[in-house]
C-alpha cells in the first residue's frame, strides 16, 4: 500500500467501540488466532516468526528493517527463521537447555534478534540487558539470575566481571576478537556452520521466556518473570490499541533492554506479522524524523521523553521532513504532558496515544483508544478483559474523583508471574485480588484514570525507573562518602532528575572536583541514566530510628515543602 492510501486510512480503526468491546470481550476469544489452539504445540517465537515465515504468502514479506547510521538491511520473516534457528542449534550444541537463563548484552542489531528468538527456540529464558550499563550493573542481574550464557560483544565484555560470576559457563561473542579460550565462543563462526533447520522446543503456556530486571525502592534490582503466555495481550493490545493493520510499517523506539523494547518493540509487531523497523545507534532529531519518513513508518510507538527532545529541537526539523506516512502515534513510560500532545498535533496534525503499564504487567493495561473520545492528561481506561480500579492500603474500592493506589485484579494473560529467586518480594505486589502498582491515580466519574504520581521513592528519569538504593549503594562505594540519600527531583524536560545528598568521610573538603569525580564514579560503575545529576553535601542524612534513610524528608526540603511528620526521625 502507499503512504497516500495509509494516511487516507487514518480513521479504520480495529477497534470499532471501546464500550462495546469493553463488555464482550474475553481473553479466551484470543486463543483462536494462534496455532498452538490448533496443534497444542506452543512457543511464542513460533507464533511471531516460523508462523509467518511457513505461510507461502507471508514468508517474503519483510518483518525488519534495521537501520543504524552504518547498517541498512531488511529481513523477511524466513530470514528471520532460518537466523534464529542458526542460533538455536548454536546453543544446543553449547548444551542450553529448556529453562536456562541466556542474557544478551549487546546493542539492537539483526544478531541480536536471532539470538533472542534462537532462545526462545530451545525454550530457554532471554535476559536482554540494556546496553549502557556498567559492571555492577551487569554483575547484580547475571548473579542473581545464575546465567550460565552470556550474548556480548568484544567492547562491552570489559564490563562483564567473568572471575566473580561462577555461574557463567559461556561467552558468544559477536564481532572480531582474539579470545581463544573454551568460554569464548564465535558468534558469525559459529552461525556460518550451523544448520538452518531446527526442530524448535515446545513448551507450556506458563513456562518461562523472559526475566527483566527492574528497580524498587529498596534492594537491588528485581527479576520480573514473564511467560509464554503473555503473547495473547502482545497479540490483542497491538490490534486494538497499536491498531496495526496489515501493511502497516511500525516503528517502536524502545531498546529491548526495557520491557517496551520486548513486548511492543518485538512480540506485538511480530505476532501480527506486521514489518518492524528497529533503529541502531545515538540518534538526533533529525535522525528519527528521517527514520519515519524514508520508511515510511505509519504507527509510532515512542516515549514523552523523545517527544519532548523533538519538540525542543523546533517546529523547522520537523518541517524539512515528509512525515505524511505516520497515522498513529503512542506514548508510554511517564506521563503524557498536555504541551507535548499540542505539539504531536501541530507537528503530525495527530493525538498522541498514552498507555500505562509495567514492566511488571507485561502488556498495556491502562490506554488511550482510537475509537475513544481522549482526555488530555489521562491516560485513558482499561484494556478490554482487565480490571483497573483504585482501592486504598486494605484493599477496598475508592469512589471516583479520590485518590488512592491504582490497582488490578490478578491473573491477566501477560501478568508476570515470579519475581526471580524472590517469592516474597513477589508476594508483597499483591493485597487479595488486587496488584498493586505503586503508583496513585485517581479515576473520574467517567472511567479516566489519572496518573499522579509514585508512592513509593522510584525515581522515573526520562523515562527510566532507577531505584534510589541502587543509586545509594553504588555512591557510597567511593571513598569520600560516608552515607548517601537519593531522591527524584522534578525536572520539565526529564521528568525527573536523580539528586544524591551525601556526607563526606572526614579528611574530605567539598569541591567541584569532588562532586564531579563522585557523578563520574556511579556513571561508570553503575550506568549513565543512574548518575545523580546534582549532589548536595549535607552534615547528616535524615534517618529514621530503625535507620531507614527519611527519603520524603530530603525531597520535602529540597522542594520546599512542609516536612509533615518527623516523629521517627532519628536525634
Ligand atoms: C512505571 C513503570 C512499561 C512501560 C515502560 C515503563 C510510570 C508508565 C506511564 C504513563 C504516567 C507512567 C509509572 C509506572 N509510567 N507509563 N502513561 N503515565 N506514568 O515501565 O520501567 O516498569 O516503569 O512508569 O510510574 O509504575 P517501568
Amino acid at each position: 500500500m502507499d503512504v497516500k492510501t495509509l494516511a487516507a486510512r487514518k480513521g479504520e480503526h480495529n477497534m470499532k467501540d471501546y464500550k462495546e468491546a469493553y463488555e464482550k470481550f474475553d481473553w479466551e476469544s484470543v486463543k483462536s488466532q494462534f496455532s498452538w489452539s490448533e496443534t497444542g504445540k506452543v512457543n511464542i517465537a513460533h507464533e511471531a516468526i516460523d508462523r509467518h515465515a511457513d505461510n507461502p504468502d507471508k514468508k517474503d514479506q519483510v518483518a525488519l528493517i534495521y537501520s543504524a547510521p552504518d547498517r541498512e538491511e531488511k529481513h523477511t520473516f524466513e530470514d528471520l527463521k532460518f537466523s534464529s534457528n542458526k542460533f538455536a542449534n548454536v546453543l544446543k550444541k553449547y548444551d542450553v537447555k529448556k529453562g536456562d537463563r541466556v542474557f544478551l548484552f549487546m546493542p539492537r542489531s539483526p544478531e541480536f534478534y536471532a539470538a533472542f528468538f534462537g532462545i526462545l527456540k530451545v525454550g530457554a529464558i532471554a535476559g536482554p540487558l540494556f546496553e549502557a550499563f556498567m559492571e555492577q550493573a551487569v554483575r547484580d542481574r547475571l548473579e542473581d539470575s545464575e546465567a550460565t550464557m552470556l550474548i556480548t560483544t568484544p567492547e562491552l565484555l570489559e564490563r562483564v566481571p567473568l572471575e566473580q560470576l561462577p555461574h557463567l559457563k559461556q561467552v558468544v561473542l559477536v564481532g572480531d576478537h582474539d579470545k581463544t579460550s573454551d568460554t569464548f565462543i564465535d558468534y558469525h563462526k559459529e552461525m556460518d556452520e550451523a544448520s538452518k533447520d531446527f526442530d524448535i522446543e515446545w513448551v507450556d503456556l506458563e513456562d518461562g521466556m523472559l526475566l527483566h530486571y527492574t528497580s524498587g525502592s529498596t534492594g537491588k534490582p528485581k527479576g520480573v518473570y514473564h511467560v509464554h503466555n503473555a503473547m495473547l495481550q502482545h497479540y490483542q493490545t497491538a490490534k486494538w490499541v497499536l491498531d496495526l493493520q496489515e501493511d502497516d510499517v511500525y516503528w517502536c523506539t524502545a531498546d529491548p533492554g526495557w520491557v517496551t523494547g520486548t513486548s511492543y518493540g518485538i512480540f506485538a509487531p511480530w505476532l501480527n506479522g506486521i514489518t518492524n523497523v528497529i533503529r541502531g545507534g545515538r540518534f538526533t532529531p533529525d535522525d528519527w524524523y528521517s527514520t519515519l519518513s524514508n520508511h515510511n513508518v505509519s504507527v509510532w510507538y515512542s516515549a514523552p521523553t523523545a517527544f519532548r527532545k523533538l519538540m525542543g529541537a523546533g517546529a523547522e526539523t520537523a518541517q524539512k521532513h515528509d512525515l505524511s506516512s505516520v497515522r498513529h502515534i503512542l506514548s508510554v513510560g511517564e506521563p503524557l504532558n498536555p504541551e507535548v500532545i499540542s505539539w504531536g498535533m501541530k507537528a503530525f496534525d495527530l493525538r498522541i496515544h498514552d498507555t500505562w503499564w509495567m514492566t511488571e504487567t507485561g502488556g498495556m493495561m491502562i490506554c488511550n483508544y482510537p475509537a475513544m473520545d481522549m482526555r488530555p492528561g489521562s491516560m485513558g481506561k482499561p484494556f478490554p478483559g482487565i480490571e483497573a480500579a483504585i482501592v486504598d492500603n486494605d484493599g477496598n474500592e475508592l469512589p471516583a474523583n479520590q485518590m488512592g493506589n491504582l490497582a488490578l485484579k490478578k491473573g491477566w494473560p501477560s501478568m508476570m508471574r515470579a519475581v526471580w529467586n524472590n517469592p516474597g518480594k513477589y508476594e508483597s505486589y499483591f493485597l487479595g485480588d488486587w496488584y498493586v502498582s505503586g503508583d496513585s491515580a485517581y479515576q473520574d466519574e467517567d472511567g479516566y484514570f489519572w496518573f499522579q504520581g509514585r508512592l513509593d521513592d522510584v525515581i522515573n528519569t526520562s523515562g527510566e525507573r532507577v531505584g534510589p538504593f541502587e543509586v545509594e549503594s553504588k555512591l557510597i562505594e567511593h571513598e569520600a562518602v560516608a552515607e548517601a540519600g537519593v531522591i527524584g527531583k522534578p525536572d520539565p524536560e526529564r521528568g525527573e532528575i536523580i539528586k544524591a545528598f551525601i556526607t563526606l568521610r572526614d579528611g574530605y573538603e567539598e569541591s567541584d572536583e569532588l562532586l564531579e569525580e563522585i557523578r563520574q564514579f556511579v556513571k561508570t560503575g553503575l550506568s549513565a541514566h543512574a548518575a545523580p545529576r546534582e549532589i548536595e553535601i549535607k552534615d547528616s542524612i535524615p534517618k529514621t530510628r530503625s535507620g531507614k534513610i527519611m527519603r520524603r524528608l530530603l525531597k520535602s526540603w529540597e522542594l520546599g515543602l512542609p516536612t509533615g511528620d518527623t516523629s521517627t526521625l532519628e536525634e
